[in-house]
């Protein structure tokens, strides 16, 4: 029995290169395309014809805006693939609602939580994704979790641009938008040589507003002056923030600034919104498809190589264990998380 990539309707492109990468590995791994029809009630109707009785199946689907659509056809594809594979690796490139993960305003649900349930309720063996928002919001889930960073492939990608144009990492500081974004610019810094800061951040849980503290900004301005600033962040949505961060690092001196990040939804006019802050273009990684960015960094092959080592490592007499375990609910139990790696 060989690996089927399954590609879901959200990532038909990922799961080529997956299937690609994994073809060159292994002479028996195919790509499954699903049929999907959508209802004029808006539901959707997934058709998977090939059959995957007994394979090791790879499910490949990203959950970007609409994020309920793309969800709930991540759940019809696993109810289907969960029963019948030998072995099932579910990837997911952006993970959504992983900024969920906790109550913020009273009362608030933590919909990370919900999510984590239901795929942690299938029979899978691990879960891939990259740069969940939080090991907060990977925590609620049950099944082992494989957190992949694309900061690496990123600064691959800096180190030659920058040397391209002849800028020396003693002249470039890569640049969090927020202390919750601290260790992913430190890490971008040690591979680039550089230094790194993180900007504090606030934002209005109400209007989204967001606004960057200008005190810790006064005292590095000589630091910043003539920099070439690179600000990274885990996803840009509206653009705000990082709009923001550049905003503020050419005013405090920085020569130019490129803005990196692995997920780029682009929404309301985030575009517009970064190129007016005055940065040089937006460099993401292909876990969201999109054209709105300049330059694209292709994670798929980092995608296929955690699969192959999750499937080189797990046995596929594990699926047993692992339906008595949902029989006997042990699943769902927050005291049953499962272990979560996170590469960086
Ligand atoms: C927040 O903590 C995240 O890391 C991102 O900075 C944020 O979600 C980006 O959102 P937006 O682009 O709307 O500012």
């Amino acid at each position: 029995m060989g690996i089927s990539i399954v590609a879901g309707p959200a990532s038909k492109d990922m799961a080529k290169g997956i299937a690609d990468t994994l073809a060159g590995k292994d002479e028996h791994a195919r790509l499954v395309d699903v049929d999907l029809r959508v209802f004029p009630d808006g539901e959707s109707k997934i058709r998977i014809a090939d059959a995957l009785d007994g394979d090791d199946v790879v499910v490949v689907q990203s959950t970007y805006p609409p994020v309920d659509t793309h969800m709930m056809q991540l759940f019809f594809i696993l109810s289907k693939v969960s029963r019948v594979a030998s072995r099932t690796v579910t990837v997911v490139p952006y993970l959504g609602y992983a900024r969920q993960d906790r109550e913020f305003l009273a009362g608030e649900i933590v919909s990370i939580d919900a999510i984590a349930r239901i795929i942690s309720s299938y029979a899978i063996d691990a879960l891939v994704t990259f740069d969940a928002h939080s090991n907060l919001a990977l925590s609620y889930f049950t099944v082992p979790v494989h957190n992949i960073s694309a900061v690496p492939l990123l600064a691959e990608y800096f180190k030659k641009r920058l040397a391209g144009e002849g800028v020396e990492a003693k002249d470039v500081v890569s640049v969090s938008p927020d202390t919750g974004g601290a260790s992913r610019a430190e890490a971008l810094a040690d591979m680039l040589h550089c230094n790194s800061i993180a900007l504090r951040k606030s934002r209005d849980r109400i209007t989204g507003a967001v606004k960057i503290d200008h005190e810790m900004l006064s005292k590095i301005r000589d630091d910043m002056k003539d920099k070439v600033a690179i600000v990274v962040d885990d996803m840009i949505s509206t653009g705000s923030s990082v709009a923001e961060a550049v905003r503020v690092l050419l005013e405090y001196g920085c020569s130019k600034v490129y803005v990196a990040c692995t997920h780029a939804l682009m929404l309301d006019g985030a575009l517009e919104r970064i190129k007016e802050s005055g940065a040089v273009d937006v460099v993401a990684t292909n876990t969201i498809p999109n054209k709105k960015v300049s330059r694209i960094v292709d994670v798929a092959p980092l995608a296929a190589s955690t699969v192959l080592s999750i499937l080189g490592n797990s046995s596929a007499t594990g699926k047993m264990d692992r339906e008595s375990n949902n029989k006997s609910g042990s699943r769902s139990s927050r005291s049953s998380r499962s272990s979560i790696s996170t590469s960086t």
